[in-house]
C-alpha cells in the first residue's frame, strides 16, 4: 500500500508563492528585506527582542554555542566545558555541542514528555561541580522542559541556559513561548517541522551582544554586525577605516547565512502558526481517543493544549511487541513512521566511545530510544486519514505480536 499518512506534508500556498516571487522580482537571493522581516516577526512571535536567521537549526545551535564561547561575560563557557543536555534528541543537538569543542553530559529524561529530569540535572551538578557551564534542554516533540526549575538550578550554580526549541514552535510554558525562557534559543524550520521552510533556522535572544556575535559568526566571523549593511548608503560605522569590515575577520566563523527565498516562504507561515498548532492538537486529541483501547501496548502522547506537536509520539510498553515489526506493519497499512531518535551515548554509533560510561545509567532514555516511534499529526490530515491510522492500529493488534 502507498503511504497515505505521512510524518509531514507541505502545501506551498498562494501567499508563499507571491512572497517568493517578490524576492525574485527584486533580484534578491541572499539575505535582504524578507530575511529582516522574518527575523522581526519571529522575535515578536516568540516574545524575544531579537532574532537572527541562519541556514538551519543545526547552525543555530552551533553559532549560538560559539557566541557564548566568545562572550566575555561568560568565562566558564569555553572549549572543554560541560553542557548538560538530553540523551533523547535528534543528533544535531549533541553534534553542535561536540563541534563547539564542549563535552555533553547526559542526564535521564521524563519518560512521558522526554524532558530533562530536573532531579537528575541537580544530581549531576552536585556530584561534579567542575567544568559545568551550560544547560541545553531540548523541547522534544513540542514538550517544554520545566524551565523554572532549570533556570533556578542554572542561577544557583552560575550556568547559562540555551533552549533547543527546534521542535517546539509556539509551545507554551506558564503563558510564555518555548524559546523565550532562557538566555538564547535555537529553532529549526526543517521541512518536517510546524513552520516548514525546507532548510532554515533561527536564534532568538534578548541579549544584543549575543545577537551581534551570532551575526558575525554566521558570516565567517567578520568584523561588522549591522542587521542591514549601510555601506552603499555611505553610513557604515567603519566608513573611515582603511579596511572593509565585511572582509576583515576577527573571529573564526562559518557561512551559516540563510537565503532570502527561504525567509520569503517562512513569513506567511508565521502568521498562520496558531491555526497550524490548533489543527495538530486536534489530531493528537482525536488519535488519543481512538487509540486509547491500545494504551496497554503503547504509551500514548500526553495531551496538553499548551503543546505545539511536532508529531504523534508513541512508546511500545508491552515487551511482547517489537517496535520494528509494529513500524513495518503500520507502513504496510499506509502510515509512515520514524524511530524516536535513540539514546545518543548508548544507541548512536557516532557516540560509541561513550557507551561504556553511560550504559545502564540512563534507563528511561534507553527505553524510549529503543521503543519509541512517531507518526504524523500534521495540519493537512483529514478525518479519513485519522480513520486510516485507527484502522492501521486495529489491524496490527488483531494480528497480534
Ligand atoms: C531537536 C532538534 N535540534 C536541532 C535540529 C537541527 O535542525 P536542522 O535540521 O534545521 O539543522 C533538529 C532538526 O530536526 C531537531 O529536531
Amino acid at each position: 500500500m502507498t503511504i497515505r499518512v505521512r510524518i509531514g506534508d507541505i502545501r506551498i500556498g498562494e501567499e508563499e508563492t507571491a512572497s517568493v516571487l517578490e524576492s525574485l522580482a527584486e533580484g534578491r537571493l541572499s539575505e535582504g528585506r524578507k530575511t529582516r522581516e522574518f527575523e522581526k516577526r519571529w522575535a515578536r512571535y516568540i516574545g524575544k527582542k531579537l532574532c537572527v536567521a541562519l541556514n538551519s537549526g543545526s547552525s543555530a545551535l552551533l553559532a549560538g554555542l560559539h557566541a557564548l564561547i566568545h562572550d566575555d561575560r561568560r568565562p566558564k563557557i569555553r572549549p572543554g566545558c560541560k553542557v548538560i543536555t538530553s540523551p533523547v534528541t535528534y543528533a544535531a543537538t549533541s553534534n553542535a555541542i561536540v563541534l563547539a569543542g564542549m563535552e555533553p553530559v547526559y542526564v535521564d529524561i521524563d519518560p512521558c514528555t522526554f524532558t530533562l529530569d530536573v532531579n537528575r540535572v541537580e544530581d549531576a551538578l552536585r556530584g561534579d561541580r567542575k567544568g559545568h557551564a551550560l544547560i541545553l534542554p531540548v523541547h522534544l516533540m513540542g514538550y517544554v522542559n520545566d524551565m523554572d526549575a532549570l533556570n533556578g538550578l542554572a542561577s544557583r550554580y552560575g550556568l547559562s541556559v540555551f533552549e533547543d526549541a527546534a521542535q517546539a514552535h509556539g509551545s507554551l510554558y506558564r503563558g510564555r513561548k518555548a524559546g523565550s525562557l532562557s538566555d538564547l534559543a535555537g529553532h529549526s524550520f526543517y521541512i518536517a517541522h510546524n513552520i516548514q521552510v525546507g532548510e532554515m533556522g533561527a536564534v532568538v535572544t534578548d541579549d544584543d551582544a549575543l545577537a551581534r556575535l551570532i551575526r558575525r559568526i554566521k558570516a565567517n566571523g567578520r568584523r561588522c554586525d549591522c542587521r542591514i549593511c549601510t555601506r552603499s548608503a555611505g553610513t557604515c560605522p567603519f566608513r573611515g577605516a582603511e579596511y572593509d569590515p565585511r572582509f576583515t575577520h576577527d573571529l573564526v566563523g562559518f557561512n551559516f547565512k540563510t537565503s532570502e527565498l527561504h525567509a520569503a516562504i517562512a513569513i506567511p507561515q508565521v502568521e498562520r502558526a496558531g491555526a497550524i498548532i490548533r489543527a495538530r492538537q486536534h489530531n493528537v486529541r482525536t488519535l488519543n481517543e481512538r487509540l486509547e483501547p491500545f494504551s496497554e501496548i503503547f504509551q500514548l502522547p500526553v495531551f496538553s493544549d499548551e503543546v505545539s506537536y511536532l508529531a504523534y509520539p508513541l512508546v511500545v510498553r508491552d515487551p511482547k511487541w517489537s517496535r520494528e515489526k509494529i513500524m513495518a506493519s503500520l507502513e504496510r497499512s499506509g502510515v509512515e513512521t520514524r524511530p524516536l531518535f535513540g539514546c545518543i551515548p548508548t544507541q548512536q554509533p557516532a557516540y560509541r566511545h561513550l557507551k561504556e560510561r553511560y550504559e545502564g545509567r540512563l534507563p528511561r532514555a534507553e527505553f524510549v530510544g529503543a521503543n519509541g516511534f512517531y507518526i504524523g499529526c500534521h495540519q493537512y490530515l483529514e478525518s479519513a486519514d485519522l480513520d486510516c491510522v485507527e484502522e492501521a492500529f486495529r489491524s496490527l493488534v488483531r494480528k497480534g505480536p
